[in-house]
């Protein structure tokens, strides 16, 4: 074990507690595959999911911590912010690494990353301490608040994008007005295999208009696609396929996270590749339009 999970502090909320003890158990596995040599493109993948479950846990963490009143939410906010470019760009420097220099500066890695959490978690987020111990542990969210207020911060900036992302934001806040009133649990399955099916063809849009435009980064945001998918099935199995109200939060947080740090470059590529073609005596040129394959009319 890489990090010690009993040193890490309470700070009042499960969910909260909960994410800082899964955070430190994504470090501890990814320490023991380096030591077991494991191949460094999947611990590079391991990394990038772990930059992930950071970005969403600091989006609920934000959110818990204004719904109960803590103080200094926005200024805790940025701290998040600088916290996560500065883990990401040490993530990032490893690929520029040759393989012969790398093993060194893993280890380093690992104790900055063990370190840098630590210190947040004790020296800012016990600053939340006193307000979630006494609120308990759950924060309530307003009963008519939608899950997933749409906001210029969810912009992409392309602008099919963001249409498709805001399609499933109402799906996602139809399916939470249905658990949050209790729907027929037959209902509310439906609408949530409906939700992942429609979350499964937007990745495949996604990933098409990245080959069409030979996107730096897919693979890793395809990595990313197939392990919300893998997640999302895991989590809805374990409620038996009848969502919850944590269900929907998690589902919102993964969401929120992969539109604001991972599609924001897709639509940044894809807005460039437009420009690039509309310049004068440019052919136009760009990702493929909607080109269902043959065999999906076959038979
Ligand atoms: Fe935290
Ligand atoms: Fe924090
Ligand atoms: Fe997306
Ligand atoms: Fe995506």
């Amino acid at each position: 074990m890489f990090i010690d999970v009993s040193r890490i502090p309470v700070t009042g909320n499960a969910r909260i507690d909960q994410a800082h003890r899964d955070l430190a158990a994504m470090v501890n596995v990814l320490f023991e595959q380096w030591r077991d040599g494991v191949d460094g493109a999947e611990l590079k993948a391991g990394f990038e999911l772990f930059l992930r479950a950071v970005g969403r846990h600091f989006a609920e963490e934000e959110e818990i911590a204004a719904a109960a009143g803590c103080p200094n939410v926005p200024e805790h906010a940025g701290k998040h912010n600088a916290l996560l470019v500065a883990l990401t760009s040490h993530v990032h420097a490893l690929a520029d690494l040759t393989e012969s220099r790398v093993g060194d500066r893993r280890i380093d890695l690992f104790s900055l990353i063990d370190q840098m959490l630590y210190e947040h978690e004790m020296l800012d987020d016990q600053e939340f301490w006193p307000v979630l111990s006494a609120v308990g542990h759950s924060v309530d969210v307003p009963a008519d608040a939608p899950l997933i207020v749409w906001s210029r911060a969810l912009e992409t900036g392309h602008a099919e994008v963001d249409r498709q992302h805001r399609t499933l934001v109402e799906l996602l806040n139809g399916l939470d007005a249905m658990v949050r009133r209790q729907a027929p649990a037959v209902e509310a399955s439906e609408l949530l295999g409906r939700i992942i099916d429609h979350t499964r063809c937007h990745f495949q849009w996604e990933e098409r208009q990245m080959a069409g435009i030979r996107a730096p980064g897919a693979a890793a945001h395809r990595m990313l696609h197939a392990q919300l998918l893998t997640d999302m099935t895991e989590a809805v199995a374990a409620t038996g396929g009848v969502p919850t109200l944590d269900l929907m939060q998690y589902l919102k947080f993964w969401f929120i996270d992969h539109i604001r740090h991972v599609d924001g470059d897709l639509a940044r590529s894809l807005n460039a590749m437009a420009a690039a073609s509309a310049r004068p005596g440019q052919a136009p040129s760009g990702p493929p339009g909607w080109s269902p394959r043959r065999e999906a009319f076959a038979g």
